[in-house]
């Protein structure tokens, strides 16, 4: 994981997960430095990660004011309660739902949650934070982050772009990819993370549209994309077209047998 500053208050902390046949993901929690501290989703949970101990390279886990999940999939999760308890100040931003999945489990604090549903907003000190419903997602709890003060938007999965390089993964702004690369990864994961997309409206879909294009993003901060700065138009003219794209297949059992026989010694 390394981290670094993509806006003056705002830390990426970057890791990526590699899938086979797919890309390199980028995987980023975010810390953003208002006056109460806010983490933005908490990483992967593999064994060999410390989030806390790379949260605390940026800043005191203890300071943490708010733990902003976007939705409780295993690439958001994975320093939840290690950070729970670093930072006992800390109170877990998250929905109804989300804290439903997540009971099931292990028990989450209810004296230590602050329901926000879309359109809402929590008051982070010296700015407003609202919650709203990225156009893409995969996961019913999920909810991105409007950042009324710096013109960021956080947008959980939505944006989201397997990358073809370890390089671009960890890149540290979206134009590192080429704009054709970048659309065809972005229809991909559109495909792959919210496959009912091809099966939308497309009236209401472009619809749903309307909260992000309003807000008119400075930045927009996809868990699984490097930042990407004053290019939020593109980004949703890609989007738009995830309807139309190819529709995403798994392997099946026999390109299973096939990869694996590659890894058979001579
Ligand atoms: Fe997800
Ligand atoms: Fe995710």
């Amino acid at each position: 994981m390394h981290a670094y500053r993509t806006r003056p208050d705002v830390t990426v902390l970057n890791d990526y997960i590699e899938v086979p046949g797919i890309g390199f993901l980028p995987v980023n929690a975010f810390v953003i430095h208002a006056t109460q501290p806010v983490v933005v989703d908490t990483g992967l949970g593999l064994p060999d990660r410390d989030f806390v101990a790379s949260l605390a390279e940026v800043i005191d886990p203890a300071d943490v004011r708010w733990i902003w999940l976007t939705h409780p999939d295993r690439d958001h999760t994975g320093g939840l309660f290690a950070l729970l308890a670093a930072a006992p100040r800390a109170r877990l931003v998250t929905t109804f739902a989300a804290a439903g999945i997540m009971s099931a489990e292990r028990t989450l604090p209810l004296n230590r949650l602050y329901l926000l549903n879309p359109g809402q907003s929590l008051d982070a000190g010296d700015r407003q934070l609202t919650g709203f419903r990225p156009p893409l997602f995969d996961n019913p709890a999920t909810v991105g982050v409007l950042d009324t003060s710096s013109g960021v938007c956080f947008s959980s999965d939505c944006f989201g772009a397997p990358l073809p390089a370890f390089a671009l993964a960890t890149a540290e702004d979206a134009t590192a990819v080429s704009p054709g690369e970048l659309r065809a990864a972005q229809l991909l994961w559109a495909s792959v993370d919210s496959p009912w997309v091809h099966t939308v409206d497309p009236v209401k879909y472009a619809a749903s549209f309307g909260p992000l294009r309003d807000f008119a993003p400075s930045a927009v901060l996809s868990t699984h994309l490097p930042p990407a700065a004053g290019d939020a138009a593109s980004l949703l003219a890609t989007l738009l077209d995830a309807p139309g794209a190819d529709p995403f297949t798994g392997p099946d059992q026999a390109a299973l047998e096939a990869m694996l026989r590659t890894f058979e010694p001579a």
